[in-house]
């Protein structure tokens, strides 16, 4: 089948890919001249785990192309996916810009039958202005229909969740829409549920605020652990146990960032809003993502009480693991806030330091080319991302470079006891502090303990630090 996919972006190069993969004729349109140029020569403009090997193979299978030009894609795809981007506004509600451009254009080159798919995440009723806009600015009397397909790949396994769905959604109003798009997703084994255009649009929008709600619900539960002594990852155990609710979403940690959540609830909201229904669930959703993050800061100030001068090492800048993407990403905004405390930091990401110096996020932040440079001289150790790298990392290494052995995992990612083992002041989310006795220290009382290695050493290392991000 023949399909096109106007913008290159995260949604729109994943899918275009995928598409392919499964044996369409894809091209894949950007007004982003130089991407374009960048793609036709096999540079991919993301880090998304296999996304470029299979770009390479439907290029070199000729099953999928790049171009600049609409009219090249609406002439020769019988099926259109939109996928430009939907970005916030300052109020929480979405700007639609690029989504009604993009109706504009097509309409102004489409002579005939096509189906116009909306990939982008776009609030309920949108799928009817992309269709009055067509209609009003074109001139040929073309029939198409519109149809919602909303995206629910995460990032860092967009090509698995492409080509392995939980679900395909298919929001339509005709039956030769709905058949043409059966067509596209033949290949696939996931069920597909079919809905009309309004309800498929808001599914994309209920879906990932009741994710982001359960991250917060169980920020929340942990906040109620750590006052009572009671274990987060027991109690989340407990709970995900009961098949109705399931084990995943509900770690908790510093709360939830990317592109999506942050944007995607506060959207809902403006939506609940405008139409009279206020969401008011949803506000809390967003109170508690943000008290995660200040009540982590707290506790790093009760411990290591004036944060002024203090050398902090962070490990983990992106807003999650396996991506290089910083944007609303909780880590950056803890390392700024540490910063506006004076707080001299270094931080380490696998993937994200690049994009955090290109893009100047945290000015005055110096960037570390591995995760034990970072920690060298450090007064304490930050885990702000989930990486599983930094729980295979030699902790007793860490002790040594270390000038104060203390650590606060955001994350809960680390092995509390074995860490304390080592020697190290260690705190996490929601999870009970030994008793000062015990096999591990809490609070300012705590014994602080001198990292061993010898001061020229220490020069040496300091020097390895790279580049400060300004
Ligand atoms: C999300 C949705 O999962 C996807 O279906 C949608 O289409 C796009 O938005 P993504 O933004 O890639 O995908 O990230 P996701 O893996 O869902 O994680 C979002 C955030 O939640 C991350 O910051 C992550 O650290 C946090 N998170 C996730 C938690 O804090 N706890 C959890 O248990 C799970």
């Amino acid at each position: 089948m023949k399909i096109a996919i106007i913008g290159t972006g995260y949604v729109g190069l994943a899918t275009g890919a995928c598409l392919a993969e499964v044996g369409h004729q894809v091209i894949c349109i950007d007004n982003d001249e130089p991407k374009i140029k960048r793609l036709r020569y096999g540079k991919i403009p993301i880090y998304e785990p296999g996304l470029e090997e299979v770009v390479h193979r439907n290029v070199s299978a000729h099953r999928l192309s790049f171009s600049t030009s609409v009219e090249e894609g609406v002439d020769t795809a019988e099926v259109i996916f939109i996928a430009v981007p939907t970005p916030p506004q300052t109020d929480g509600g979405v700007d639609l810009t690029y989504i009604e451009r993009v109706a504009r254009e097509i309409a102004y080159v489409l002579k005939g039958y096509r189906v116009i798919v909306d990939k982008s995440t776009v609030p309920v009723k949108t799928g009817e202005k992309v269709a009055d806009t067509i209609r009003r600015y074109n001139r040929t009397g073309a029939d198409f229909d519109v149809v919602s397909n909303p995206e629910f790949l995460r990032e860092g396994c967009a090509v698995s969740d492409l080509m392995k769905p939980d679900r395909i959604v298919i929001g339509c109003d005709s039956e030769r829409a709905l058949a043409a798009m059966k067509e596209v997703y033949a290949p696939f084994t996931a069920p597909i549920i079919v809905t009309d255009i309004n309800s498929a649009e808001l599914i994309k929008h209920a879906a990932n605020s009741f994710l982001a709600l359960k991250i917060s619900y169980i920020n929340a539960v942990s906040a109620i652990c750590e006052a009572t002594g009671a274990d987060i990852q027991k109690v989340a155990e407990g709970i995900g146990a009961d098949k109705r609710i399931g084990r995943s979403f509900l770690s908790a940690g510093l709360g939830y960032g990317g592109s999506c959540f942050p944007k995607d609830v506060a959207a809902f909201i403006s939506i609940s809003e405008e139409i009279g229904e206020p969401f008011a669930l949803l506000k809390e959703v967003q109170r508690i993502n943000q008290s995660q993050r200040t009540r982590f800061l707290r506790k790093l100030r009760d411990t290591l009480w004036v944060l002024k001068e203090k050398r902090i090492a962070v490990w983990g800048l992106t807003f999650k693991a396996d991506t290089d993407d910083v944007r609303n990403s909780v880590a950056v905004d803890l390392v700024n806030d540490l910063i506006r405390e004076g707080a001299q930091v270094t931080a380490y990401d696998p993937k994200g330091n690049e994009k955090v110096r290109e893009l100047n996020l945290c000015p005055g932040l110096r960037l570390a080319d591995s995760a034990l440079i970072a920690v060298q001289d450090a007064e304490a150790l930050v885990v702000a991302t989930e990486w599983p790298d930094f729980a295979a990392i030699d902790f007793a290494e860490v002790y040594r470079r270390m000038h104060t052995a203390i650590v606060f995992d955001g994350r809960n990612l680390l092995d509390a006891d074995a860490i304390r083992n080592l020697g190290f002041q260690f705190y996490s989310i929601g999870r009970p502090q030994p008793k000062a006795n015990g096999n591990g220290y809490s609070g300012l009382v705590s014994p602080i303990k001198f990292a061993t290695s010898s001061k020229n050493a220490g020069e040496k290392l300091r020097q390895e630090v790279s580049r400060e991000s300004r």
